[in-house]
């Protein structure tokens, strides 16, 4: 099993996915799951690799948050069939905890309030810098230094997890955890969602950014185009009752703003 991100967390592994950066890869085949006890996911397929960006676009209830739950193992989301990989390792079955060890990261779409858990007790906890070894100083440092990228009030950092923060301020609080921990590959499910426009293009320049940084592979779920005027996607996919049915290049998402899912939707 690889260490938390795979990618040597806190040890300035590179440049970019170039020389000294080990490669990453998540795929996903066929993947059927069902939330709930109903049928959501109905054969997904995704290759996603160390500084790629995929993005997935798709009218509300296409079943976007679920693919999001059933890659990280998110108890109520059960897989009924198919596979997901990290790096050659099937993560299916596997806790949560295991696939984050993997290297998966998920920013929730509805941010988890957990009080009496502070930010950095859960990241000293994820074992953050070799096994948990690093200073509280340095780790403090990073969190200041990743809340600042994304325009974040570091005083907000000492709140217990999630509580009490606004919504744009528990989305900050995901890309303070994620530039942190620097997963191999993270998923992030509407992270932009209550973005104001400043937060939005700060968040936006800071994963472009890690992906040249430690190489991320990003899979990000949104309805806007708008977030990807500084996050550039390589490919566009779209999610339609629980398919995928199209995939292009970001001029796809510019399109999708522009005429909407009409073409796209089972006419039944
Ligand atoms: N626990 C559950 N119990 C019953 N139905 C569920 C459950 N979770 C999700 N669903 C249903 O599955 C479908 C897909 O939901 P999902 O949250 O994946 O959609 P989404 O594409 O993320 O939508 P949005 O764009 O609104 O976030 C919806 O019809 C939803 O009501
Ligand atoms: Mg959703």
């Amino acid at each position: 099993m690889s260490d938390l991100t795979g990618t040597g967390t806190g040890t300035g592994t590179g440049t970019g996915t170039g020389a000294g950066t080990v490669e990453h890869v998540l795929e996903v085949r066929g993947l059927e799951a069902s939330a709930g006890g109903r049928a959501v996911l109905h054969g997904i397929d995704l290759t996603v690799r160390s500084g790629e960006v995929h993005v997935i676009m798709g009218p509300n209830g296409s079943g976007k948050s679920t693919l999001a739950h059933a890659l990280m193992g998110r108890p109520g989301t059960e897989v009924t069939a198919g596979s997901v990989t990290m790096d050659g390792h099937e993560l299916v079955g596997e806790p949560a905890w295991r696939r984050a060890r993997a290297g998966l990261f998920l920013a929730l779409q509805h941010p988890v309030e957990v009080p009496g858990v502070g930010l950095a007790s859960l990241l000293a906890a994820a074992g953050v810098g070799d096994g948990g070894g690093t200073a509280p100083a340095a780790l403090d440092d990073r969190m200041t230094d990743e809340a600042k990228a994304v325009g974040l009030d570091p005083k907000l950092l000492r709140r217990p997890l999630n509580v009490d923060l606004s919504g744009g301020e528990a989305k900050r609080t995901e890309m303070v955890q994620l530039g942190v921990l620097r997963p191999a590959i993270c998923v992030l499910d509407e992270v932009d969602s209550g973005l104001d426009v400043d937060a939005l293009g700060d968040v936006a320049r800071r994963l472009q950014q890690a992906t040249e940084e430690w190489g991320v592979g990003i899979l990000a779920i949104t309805h806007f185009n708008r977030f990807l005027v500084q996050l550039e996607a390589d490919l566009v996919h779209v999610m339609v009752d629980g398919r995928i049915v199209a995939t292009g290049d970001a001029a796809l998402a510019l399109q999708l703003e522009q005429t909407g899912y009409a073409g796209y939707r089972d006419p039944r």
